[in-house]
């Protein structure tokens, strides 16, 4: 299954996304390949990271400016797409092979409108095509605080949006997002009984309910 996940908005998490998707899929013993199409290549470096300190298991991450819609086709098991604004045209070759495509939107009204103009894309990425995939968005980066209103409004507003399906999971604005990253490390292999972990892997269970992590020996953290 291609999953690419995609927006226009720099910061809204993609990469953290992806790498802590892609552990989270391993930890259900399921096989996962990385594409890293941003030429920052953020995927990348974590990836290294990872490898540099001996973490298992060790992430793939394919670096390459073109999407290659067969190449990406070609893998058996789960296939995650890194991309952004800054290869539209990688973005529009993995957005015409996937099966789904995952929207972390930041609580704003700019992120908002940033995922409107991002569906437009979409639906030309799409053109002619008789295959829909399955779009769904969710806040991330929400605040923590209940009284702060704008997770809730931005949710609300994404849920007016046509042709997608908006997650009721969130992951909050936290640290342990910024560390885990830096340190290789996913936010449950960090810190499994934090806050964190716990909304992760409900984040996670809904996108993939047939799959369940396994327990496995744990990286030193
Ligand atoms: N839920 C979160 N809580 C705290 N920090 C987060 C969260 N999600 C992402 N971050 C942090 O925000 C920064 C930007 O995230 P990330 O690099 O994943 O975004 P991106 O969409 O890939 O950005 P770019 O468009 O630049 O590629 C990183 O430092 C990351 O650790
Ligand atoms: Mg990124």
């Amino acid at each position: 299954m291609i999953t690419v996940v995609a927006n226009l908005k720099g910061g809204s998490g993609k990469s953290t996304v992806v790498f802590n998707l892609a552990l989270w899929l391993q930890s259900c013993a399921q096989p996962v390949v990385t594409y890293d199409l941003d030429p920052q290549c953020t995927l990348a470096d974590v990836g290294a990271v990872r490898r540099e300190e001996g973490y298992t298991p060790p992430l793939q991450v394919y670096q390459q400016d073109t999407a290659l819609p067969d190449q990406l086709a070609y893998h058996p098991g789960e296939v995650l797409v890194d991309v952004g604004a800054a290869n539209m045209a990688g973005m529009r070759d993995a957005l015409s092979v996937a099966d789904r495509v995952i929207i972390p939107v930041p609580p704003s009204q700019p992120d908002v409108w940033a995922t409107q103009r991002f569906l437009g894309i979409v639906e030309e990425a799409l053109a002619g095509k008789d295959r829909r995939p399955q779009i769904q968005a969710f806040v991330n980066r929400a605040d923590t605080h209940r009284a702060v209103r704008e997770s809730d409004e931005t949710e609300e507003a994404l849920g007016m949006l046509e042709g997608i399906d908006v997650l009721p999971q969130r992951l909050c604005q936290r640290t342990l997002y910024r560390r885990s990253l830096s340190e290789g490390l996913a936010v449950f292999e960090l810190s499994p009984r934090s806050k964190a972990a716990e909304e992760f892997h409900d984040f996670a269970n809904a996108l993939y309910p047939d799959y369940r992590p396994g327990r496995r020996k744990r990286n030193p953290a």
